[in-house]
């Protein structure tokens, strides 16, 4: 048992260094070289790795899920699909939640279709029939807009859309006037230039890590 407490104690103060290593400067050799060659610190490492993964998996607000692929990024998303409301609204309730509305990109764009997809149904399945006028509400905002810049999208955390992007539409038809992006629920959830005005639109909030 000691000799366990000691490998504990060892292996804790290597991956101290190593924490510690990694920020010095990296032309300076160690002065103690890092080798983990015994069973019971690789198990400490990892469980370390565990603990790290389970922190951050927990770390999404309620009723948010995590969005962490290898690509496309790490964060936290709720669709709202029983609120309909105008994209101004839609933002505020992201904001008061800690986030805003959604900013998509390449890599996880097609997720986001396929999810909306199945919010919206289990939605209506849910509360369709004690709201009648709610199905009617079938898009989701995203953070997208060009006011100002017609034609030329941005999400809110600056990444554009070019306008003959894939996630649009096709054909894609741009109107001045009309000036956010939504996720267009009739086809496919790809996106549409749309009325901010419109009380037609569920929020899809994000929350960055
Ligand atoms: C690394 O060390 C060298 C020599 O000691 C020094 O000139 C250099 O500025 C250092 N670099 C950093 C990033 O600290
Ligand atoms: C979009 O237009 C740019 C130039 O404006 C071009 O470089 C790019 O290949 C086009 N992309 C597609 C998908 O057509
Ligand atoms: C969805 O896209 C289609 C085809 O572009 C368009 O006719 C329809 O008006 C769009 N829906 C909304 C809510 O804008
Ligand atoms: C959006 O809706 C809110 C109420 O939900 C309203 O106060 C606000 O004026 C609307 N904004 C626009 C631009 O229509």
């Amino acid at each position: 048992m000691a000799l366990r407490g000691a490998l504990i104690v060892w292996s804790t103060f290597c991956i101290v260094r190593m924490i510690r290593s990694s920020d010095a400067n990296v032309s300076k050799p160690l002065k103690y070289p890092i080798k983990i060659a015994s069973k019971s610190a690789l198990q400490l490492l990892n469980l370390i790795i565990q603990v790290d993964k389970r922190l951050k998996t927990i770390a999404c607000p309620q009723d948010y899920n995590l969005y962490a692929k290898d690509s496309g990024g790490r964060f936290c998303y709720r669709f709202v699909p029983e609120f309909c409301r105008n994209q101004s609204a839609a933002q505020k309730y992201c904001h008061n939640q800690g986030g805003n509305l959604i900013s998509l990109n390449d890599l996880n764009f097609d997720f986001f279709r396929r999810r909306a997809a199945e919010e919206r149904s289990y939605s209506i399945q849910q509360i369709g029939t004690r709201s009648p006028t709610l199905p009617a509400c079938s898009n989701f905002w995203t953070s997208a807009s060009d006011y100002g810049r017609e034609t030329l999208f941005r999400f809110i955390n600056g990444h554009e859309i070019a306008p003959n992007s894939t996630v649009w539409t096709d054909p894609v038809v741009f109107n001045t006037g009309k000036n956010c992006a939504i996720m267009n629920a009739s086809k496919q959830y790809l996106l549409t230039d749309f009325n901010c005005a419109l009380a037609l639109a569920s929020p899809l909030c994000q929350i960055f890590l």
